[in-house]
């Protein structure tokens, strides 16, 4: 097994000695070559947080995953840590899937995966055989293979995707199954040992017929509520501003205890209105905190950093996550990352005439942009703040659309791939405060409280990428604006 650990790591390398760094996140997590998708095994482990991920290492497109490893003493610098798991035996022959790690009582980091093989040995075409499976490590680094621990029915076509915690001293397993009747289901095992395993309950069904199949789901607490978050795949064509991307990612709120069922509070709600934020996992950092990491990237639509620059894929900033009195999820970014402004430029308060347009920065690097509008004394059908514009046609527009009420992520004609807008609902009053990170190949945008996030990849044609706020047919008067110029979250390695 070492062998092809090894080998997978060389294939990393070459990559990476090709890697194109013009859209390579400065603040994002991304795979240091190779492809990208799903956070696994989020954790901290001996004094380290520890990121695993989807990996593909020998090329910018999914392939046999294998897992990636990204870590932190801090939240805030990262570094790339060996390939942790590779493909190839037999259990696992075409993909060590996603799952989670938690860290036994006698400080054994326990890995919980999913072991891939195609059904027809070759696609998906006639479904999966899936089997949960356990890994162990001492160390964080080094993790030791230990077999299947729950074994997949014969009949099911998707059987995946292991999220581990401890509660009041058991330990608890969710994973997600394709029914015989196609419904996509979650399903509950317990352990005392976390090596044998029994089935619980069906834990919960989604309610839409169409959903055949839940991807990665995490259920955790947040004060007396719980959360299912999860990725529905549906055969039916979801509509609307929630449904359009390939994949889409969202969560119900509702109550559980150990024993009994879970009853939902509320209505299915997208985690996040933008092109690309799926398959996240929280976990419960030391000091309480609910954090979560999410994917951005797509299986779905070829993406413009697969095609010359040796990677693909990479992580939303890491998110604290509450629940509202509206019984609504709250996502904030974690305080760390205003660690990384290495300068701040303050615009303080003014007013943008009718139509007029103001550049704030002419060449912006990464940033973190802080905006304040009073919506009661402005006229202005949007407030549009262009960013990751390159030239009069190419940006990447981020408005709030008073005649929507939304607020509205437009690649326009940027990207040099996947275009397209998406918007999320706005109800947060006169005043208007958005939160606007911009990397090198991204946007995400938190709207108010964090009720609503908005991200997506942005591609920019090369050439300085300049910050402008517009008017549209009336005047803005902006409270506050900032814009911090942020520094890179990759240390030494
Ligand atoms: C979600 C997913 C998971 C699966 C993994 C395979 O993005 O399809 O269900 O375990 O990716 O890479």
């Amino acid at each position: 097994m070492h062998g092809q650990l090894e080998r997978a790591q060389r294939a990393n390398d070459d990559l990476r000695q090709t890697r194109n760094d013009r859209w390579y996140p400065a603040f994002h997590l991304a795979p240091a070559a190779g492809w990208m998708n799903d956070p696994n095994g989020v954790c901290y482990y001996q004094g380290r947080y520890h990121v695993f991920y989807q990996h593909h290492p020998y090329g910018p497109t999914w392939g046999p995953m294998h897992w990636g490893h990204l870590s932190s003493a801090d939240l805030l610098t990262w570094r790339h840590e060996p390939i942790a798991l590779a493909p190839g035996d037999e259990v696992d022959a075409d993909g060590v899937w996603s799952g989670s790690a938690v860290v036994s009582d006698d400080d054994t980091l326990m890995v919980y995966y999913t072991g891939h093989r195609w059904r027809n040995g070759v696609d998906q075409t006639e479904g999966n055989l899936q089997v949960q499976c356990l890994a162990e490590s001492t160390d964080g680094i080094h993790l030791d293979k230990k077999g299947v621990i729950v074994e997949g029915p014969a009949d099911l076509l998707h059987f995946r995707d292991p999220k581990v915690w401890q509660q009041d001293g058991i330990w608890y397993m969710v994973f997600a199954a394709s029914s015989a009747d196609e419904r996509g289901q979650i399903w509950l095992y317990t352990s005392t040992d976390m090596r044998t395993w029994e089935f619980d309950r069906i834990l919960f069904e989604d309610p839409d017929p169409d959903v055949y199949m839940i991807e990665c789901p995490d259920l955790f607490r947040l004060g007396d509520r719980w959360v299912i978050s999860y990725g529905p795949m549906s055969k039916g064509t979801p509509k609307g501003y929630g449904g359009r991307n390939g994949h889409n990612t969202g969560y119900v709120v509702g109550e559980w205890k150990p024993g009994e069922a879970f009853t939902q509070l509320t209505d299915y709600r997208p985690a996040d209105w933008g092109h690309h934020f799926y398959a996240p996992q929280t976990f419960a950092a030391p000091d309480g905190r609910r954090i979560m990491f999410g994917w951005m990237g797509g299986f779905t639509l070829p993406l413009a950093s697969q095609a010359e620059d040796g990677w693909s894929g990479q992580l939303a900033v890491p998110r604290e996550v509450s629940v509202g009195e509206d019984g609504r999820l709250r996502f904030t970014p974690l305080p760390e990352l205003e660690q990384l402004r290495s300068e701040t430029v303050d615009f303080g308060s003014f007013e943008v005439g009718v139509d007029e347009t103001r550049v704030l920065l002419a060449d912006a690097g990464p940033v973190e942009i802080e905006l304040v509008v009073n919506l009661a004394d402005s006229t202005s059908e949007q407030v549009c703040l262009d960013v990751h514009k390159t030239s009069p046609a190419h940006f990447t527009r981020v408005a709030y659309d008073d005649l929507a009420s939304r607020v509205v992520l437009d690649r326009g004609t940027n990207s040099a791939t996947d275009r397209g807008y998406r918007a999320a609902p706005y109800d947060g009053g006169d005043q208007l405060v958005l939160r606007v990170f911009v990397d090198r190949g991204s946007v995400e945008v938190f709207v108010g409280d964090g009720a609503e996030t908005i991200s997506s990849l942005s591609f920019p044609p090369d050439g300085p990428r300049a910050i402008e706020l517009s008017s549209v047919s009336g005047s803005i008067r902006v409270e506050s604006l900032k814009i911090h110029r942020l520094g890179s979250i990759w240390g030494q390695e």
